[in-house]
């Protein structure tokens, strides 16, 4: 039995979090500033490591309360090293380290994007080779797993990453950062009536891109302003998401059709929309030698629980790091 303690803190969210075996979570305390960044409408890194400092021995307290533990039945300390904001991330690794150094403990470095992925694991173990949808505000990306904690990018965007065309089309919407589950909402009430163009439609490969589609809802509506329509907000919301389903959906099907696989994992913030996660199932008929492993949804977002998943990868493996551990802020796979 091995429990990690888990650290996050490389975008908005202070996360500390218990972790048995990379797949029992005993605690996971969050605090999320989204309130703080709202009104710029996306993150202000300043005040987004302000939040991290004062947040991060909170969310400690809480998770070792919540646990139930005694602090020496942890066995090390994982901790998102990169990607992410380097002044929010610089905030969690000296929290790991300071606590790995009183506890004499070892620190294990977690990329964050492999959390994201192992969260999968707590709704259910992830059978290899598998291939893994990462759909967050930072990236996307088709990633093949040959094995656990091995990662090959078969694909990735060229642009805007979907969270952030959520966000940037919320935007123009008014609705609050990020606007993600706002617009996945605003969808489910409402009809496709605009058919938005699918970028890279006829390219072969499994890459992405999003800013076309964006540029195109940014038209739709200032057309619609200069003729004095009204476009119905839900209308556009089902549009514009209906138009990211079906890039996503695409690329899915052509990689999963070219590498078969035992899982399909689902993961990243956008893994919470309920049609992109309807839509998946829908196409998983097609492979029934795949077993579909959405990331469950409380899960889905920026947590510490899914770092003490991925770090337990690394313990496995052997991945350590010392003291003089460093933020690794354009980490990739
Ligand atoms: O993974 P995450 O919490 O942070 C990053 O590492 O980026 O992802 C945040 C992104 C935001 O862009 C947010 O708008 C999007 O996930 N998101 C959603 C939904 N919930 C969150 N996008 C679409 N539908 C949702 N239900
Ligand atoms: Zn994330």
């Amino acid at each position: 039995m091995t429990t990690l303690i888990a650290f996050e803190s490389s975008a908005d969210e202070t996360s500390v979090a218990i972790v048995k075996d990379g797949k029992t979570v005993l605690s996971n305390a969050v605090a999320t500033q989204i309130n703080s960044h709202q009104r710029f409408g996306g993150i202000v890194p300043e005040v987004a490591s302000r939040h991290h400092l004062e947040w991060i021995t909170k969310t400690l307290d809480i998770a070792l309360d919540e646990a139930g533990i005694p602090v020496s039945e942890i066995d090390a300390v994982a901790v998102t090293y990169g990607p992410g904001l380097v002044g929010s991330l610089l905030v969690g690794l000296m929290g790991a380290k300071t606590f790995a150094l009183a506890h004499d403990l070892p620190i294990v470095p977690v990329n964050h994007l492999a959390g994201h992925i192992a969260a999968a694991n707590f709704n259910q173990p992830i059978e290899y080779p598998a291939l893994a949808l990462m759909v967050s505000g930072g990236h996307t990306e088709l990633v093949l797993m040959e094995k656990q904690n091995s990662f090959e990018i078969l694909g990735e965007t060229y642009d805007d990453a979907a969270g952030e065309s959520y966000d940037k089309v919320g935007r123009l919407m008014n609705l609050n950062y990020p606007a993600g589950k706002a617009i996945d909402e605003l969808a489910a009430q409402g009809e496709v009536t605009i058919k938005f163009p699918q970028a890279m439609a006829h390219e072969a490969g499994y890459d992405f891109s999003f800013s076309g589609l964006k540029s195109a809802v940014i038209n739709q509506v200032h057309n619609a302003e200069q003729r004095e329509e009204e476009i119905d907000q839900k209308d556009l919301a089902a549009s514009f998401q209906a138009a990211v389903i079906k890039a996503l959906i695409d690329r899915t099907d052509r990689a999963l059709s070219d590498f078969p696989v035992k899982s399909f994992v689902l993961a990243g913030g956008v893994a919470a929309n309920s049609g992109l996660r309807a839509a998946l199932g829908d196409l998983l008929q097609k492979f029934p030698e795949t077993n579909f492993i959405p990331v469950p949804k409380q899960y889905t977002g920026d947590n510490a629980a899914m770092i003490g998943a991925a770090g337990y990868w690394n313990y496995e493996d052997g991945v350590f790091a010392d003291l003089d551990l460093n933020t690794r802020p354009g980490l990739d796979f």
